[in-house]
């Protein structure tokens, strides 16, 4: 059974214990709601470290719409459910006053990273994750952390952010996981209905079959075949497409621009904001 620790002071202490021991410690910060995205994480930590600690906080400083944070679905008992299943050894759910006893005030700059985006469309959302993460890497100081690339852009920041304070953490990386018909998991599926779940089918097709469409056209006609299946589609609005370069996150004009090229795509569906990516190359 995963054991539920909720303050900073007993997790320090428990986790002090296993490190006396030489055990490493495996990370994996989430916001709940978990699912087998999440469960991979978990998977990939367990085999590659002694104690795995899985966080599971709803972060209300990455929000910049309070509705956003209000409807974020909360299933801690199906988490620890799923965790105990997994393997995982500790869940750290804490309360908010314990993880924000006084305002963050900090404010950090991922330049280029954080320009593009979801950075302009999700003002702060990028500030509020760096706060939180750091929070847990300061609780926890695991040798690994664990982040999904679905969060492709959350990603590249993380790592930035991990070299700027200097912390000697290994980031790790993990596939999409993605359904039998291409959708990638995400807590937020929880929240479309029957018949936006199967609108919402065509973000992952589209991309996919961009892919093809890119073996014969020019970047820019694939950035608009993408926006253009997917705003033909009724109950889907693209926020932004954007194909750029894998590691510095700035759009690029030609294929030949880069050797690791990513897109990355946001969509509405009804009221769930849904992000996706696809490499190229
Ligand atoms: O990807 C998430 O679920 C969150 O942004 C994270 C990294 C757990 C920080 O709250």
């Amino acid at each position: 059974m995963v054991k539920i620790i909720t303050t900073i002071a007993e997790l320090k202490n428990v986790l002090e214990d296993h490190r006396s021991e030489g055990k490493k410690i495996g990370l994996v910060p989430t916001m709940g709601a978990l699912h087998e995205g999440h469960a991979s994480l978990v998977r990939r930590s367990v085999a590659e470290n002694e104690i795995t600690v899985v966080s599971d906080f709803v972060n209300p400083t990455q929000f910049n719409d309070k509705n956003d944070l209000q409807n974020y679905p909360r299933t801690m008992e199906a988490d620890c459910t799923l965790l105990s299943r997994e393997g995982a050894d500790y869940v750290f759910a804490p309360s908010v006053e314990e993880m924000y006893p006084e305002p963050d005030t900090r404010v950090f700059d991922f330049t280029p990273l954080d320009k593009v985006m979801e950075g302009p469309n999700r003002p702060g959302h990028f500030n509020g994750v760096a706060q939180i993460v750091s929070k847990l890497f300061y609780a926890v100081e695991p040798d690994r952390a664990y982040f999904g690339e679905k969060d492709f852009q959350q990603l590249a920041i993380i790592r930035m952010m991990t070299e700027q304070l200097n912390l000697n953490i290994e980031i790790i990386g993990c596939p999409i996981v993605r359904e039998e018909d291409g959708m990638a998991l995400s807590s937020r599926n929880m929240l479309l209905s029957k018949e936006e779940r199967k609108t919402a089918v065509n973000i992952s097709q589209t991309l996919f079959k961009s892919r093809i469409f890119a073996s014969s056209n020019s970047l820019i006609d694939t950035k608009q075949f993408v926006i253009n299946s997917i705003n033909e589609i009724d109950g889907l609005e693209v926020e932004y497409y954007e194909i750029v370069d894998g590691n510095t996150l700035q759009p690029i004009e030609k294929w030949e621009d880069s050797e690791y090229i990513v897109g990355c795509i946001t969509v509405h569906c009804g009221r769930v904001r849904l992000i996706d990516n696809i490499k190229y190359k």
